[in-house]
């Protein structure tokens, strides 16, 4: 078994236990499971009868499972919660936890690809099952689709040069590893290259893993499976994916009748908004782990 400070140390940890108002025989989902350290944290406060489902997409993850009955581990993504709930017979469930993102240990092991701080191949899977790396990526889109992609998912500034850029470079050789990438911009590379590449990286992370569609999905599905009072708890990584969680929270929708409707007075809004503004890290976990500078928690509970 991984110590959870060597796979992941857990970001808003006290915040988002409270988040959930755990009751000891109620049922929980830690959709993002990663190192454990929140699902430990979740039973802690969870009694005999208390049951916590498991999500990550990851088979690393399972390494960190705790010997524990009240555990059921589920290796999917969630964006497929209802269905995985379902198949364990739950149909509703009193807290939900997300910790979006990749962990320490995605982001520390070289051969991921998700770092450019080594070299390997362009792969950026999460799920390894999959097939699509951030090679194919590199490789299949058109100019505009790297374009829109490095602008829309990386804030990046110069994306239209960049994208152009690849087309025009992996013409003459393929471009499959981290260091292949670095040569073939390094012409296109504004301000500081870290915070550059950092952005750049982000981007194609997001596409591989099509993280904002797994999370529309998700939130989507949470005011169906959620109890009365139950407590839902995002935490997210950069300005794009909160964006994503406070619009939902506005309506519990992201289809576009329905949040007329929530507006136009005819359905109430099922969340009550437990935090008008996010969360943040202490300046004292900020201190201790600087990968949780950018955290943002946002809490809702069900009407
Ligand atoms: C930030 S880490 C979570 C860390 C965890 N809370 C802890 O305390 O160790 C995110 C984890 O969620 C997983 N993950 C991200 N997106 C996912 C998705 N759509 N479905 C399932 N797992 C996902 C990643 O594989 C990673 O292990």
């Amino acid at each position: 078994m991984y110590l959870e400070s060597n796979y992941h140390i857990p970001v808003l940890l006290n915040e988002s236990i409270e988040a959930l108002n755990i009751k000891p025989d109620g049922v929980y989902v830690d959709c993002t499971f990663g190192g454990g350290g929140h699902s430990r944290a979740i039973l802690q406060h969870l009694g005999e009868s208390g049951k916590l489902f498991a999500f990550d997409q990851d088979d690393d993850a399972k390494k960190n499972l705790p010997d524990d009955e009240r555990v059921v581990f589920v290796p999917q993504n969630f964006r497929h919660l209802q269905r995985f709930l379902r198949l364990h017979k739950v149909n509703k469930v009193d807290g939900i936890l997300a910790d979006l993102g990749v962990s320490s240990h995605q982001f520390d092991e070289a051969e991921r690809g998700f770092s450019i701080r080594f070299d390997a191949a362009m792969d950026m899977r999460m799920d390894q099952r999959q097939t699509l790396t951030a090679a194919d990526i590199l490789k299949t889109f058109s100019e505009l689709q790297l374009h829109k992609m490095f602008e829309q998912y990386g804030e990046v500034t110069n994306s239209k040069t960049l994208a152009k850029t690849i087309k025009e470079k992996r013409a003459v050789s393929p471009i499959k590893t981290i260091n292949d990438f670095k040569q073939a911009v390094e012409s296109v590379v504004k301000g500081n290259p870290q915070k550059y590449f950092a952005q750049v990286f982000q981007a194609l992370r997001i596409q591989v893993n099509d993280e904002f569609g797994a999370l529309r999905e998700l939130l989507q599905q949470t005011p169906t499976v959620l109890n009365t009072g139950g407590r839902l708890a995002i935490i997210t990584f950069h300005s794009l994916e909160d964006r994503i969680v406070k619009t939902f929270l506005k309506s519990g929708t992201f289809l576009e009748t329905e949040a007329d409707e929530v507006y136009g007075g005819k359905i109430e809004n099922p969340f009550t908004i437990i935090t008008k503004k996010p969360l943040l890290p202490t300046a004292e976990e900020m201190k201790r782990n600087p990968r949780s500078r950018s955290a943002k928690l946002r809490i809702a509970e069900m009407k």
